[in-house]
């Protein structure tokens, strides 16, 4: 697999995701910000950053399909393209808009629904997270491992909640309960692109989120298995980042984060 990739995939996400950090920090300042929901919020920023990289697959490669937020057309994500770029061009938009530096770009290249290449930039602290399938995981360019954590007690999680959280508010808040009492103790960071990156690279030990999108899961998801860890279903069954959950974790607590899960009902 390794060799069959064109190094050229890898240099265009990274490509992405530095000129999206370079256009969120310079647009931070004077943001113009909608509602696109009660809680769902878009800036200008988010719209002018999937247009650029839009207009950069369509140049250097006419044939691959775009799935990304802002633009997203019905039916874009049953596209069976062999070449398909996942794009996120704000992850943690909320924390954007209020300035809470925790908010990043995500990418990867997905052939036949399997992440290839990903890369995920956090600019306010120019880190810089990539990965490609079969030749591992870095982070500014250093070699990245997931955490060596055995027991959940021992473990820093972190979750998020979606904006239709209220839909299955119960069971959400439910395992958010579940998982405080047995681990060190559970984080929300507010972009789960950063969040499966720091599971990548070691400093959270697992991560757990329901009703995503593609775009928030499959760059991470490609990071986090070629820094040695492992990603899932919440059921235990094999990740697809067009399922909308994931199960992430260092691969040592994922049976253990799988029994606290299915001891919970879902009913949704
Ligand atoms: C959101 C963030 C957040 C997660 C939400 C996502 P956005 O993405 O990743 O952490 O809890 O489910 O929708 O809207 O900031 O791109
Ligand atoms: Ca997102
Ligand atoms: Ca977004």
């Amino acid at each position: 697999m390794a060799d069959s990739i064109p190094p050229v995939f890898l240099a265009t996400a990274i490509q992405a995701v530095i000129k999206a950090g370079a256009m969120q920090l310079a647009g931070i300042d004077h943001l113009q910000i909608e509602k696109k929901g009660a809680i769902d919020l878009v800036t200008q920023i988010d719209r002018e950053v999937e247009q650029m990289f839009r207009a950069l697959i369509a140049d250097r490669f006419p044939s691959h399909v775009v799935l990304a937020e802002e633009f997203e057309v019905r039916g874009d994500r049953q596209n069976e393209a062999e070449y398909c770029w996942v794009f996120d061009p704000v992850d943690g938009t909320t924390n954007y808009a209020h300035g809470l530096p925790i908010f990043c770009c995500a990418c990867s290249l997905e052939r036949n629904g399997q992440p290839i290449v990903a890369a995920i930039y956090d600019p306010s602290r120019r880190e810089l997270f990539t990965a490609e399938r079969g030749r591992g995981a870095w982070l500014n360019g250093a070699p990245m491992r997931v955490s060596s954590a055995s027991a959940l007690i021992d473990s820093l999680l972190c979750t998020g909640f979606a904006y239709d959280v209220h839909k299955e508010g119960d069971y959400v808040l439910g395992l958010f309960g579940d998982f405080i009492r047995v681990s060190r103790a559970v984080r929300r960071l507010g972009s789960a692109a950063i969040d499966l990156a720091y599971v990548a690279a070691g400093r959270l030990d697992g991560f757990w989120e329901v009703r995503l999108n593609p775009w928030d899961i499959s760059a991470g998801a490609l990071l986090i298995e070629e820094a040695g860890g492992q990603v899932s279903l919440l059921n235990g069954e094999a990740f697809s980042s067009r399922r909308g959950e994931i199960l992430a974790s260092n691969g040592a607590i994922h049976s253990q984060m799988l029994d606290v899960i299915r001891s919970r009902k879902r009913t949704a």
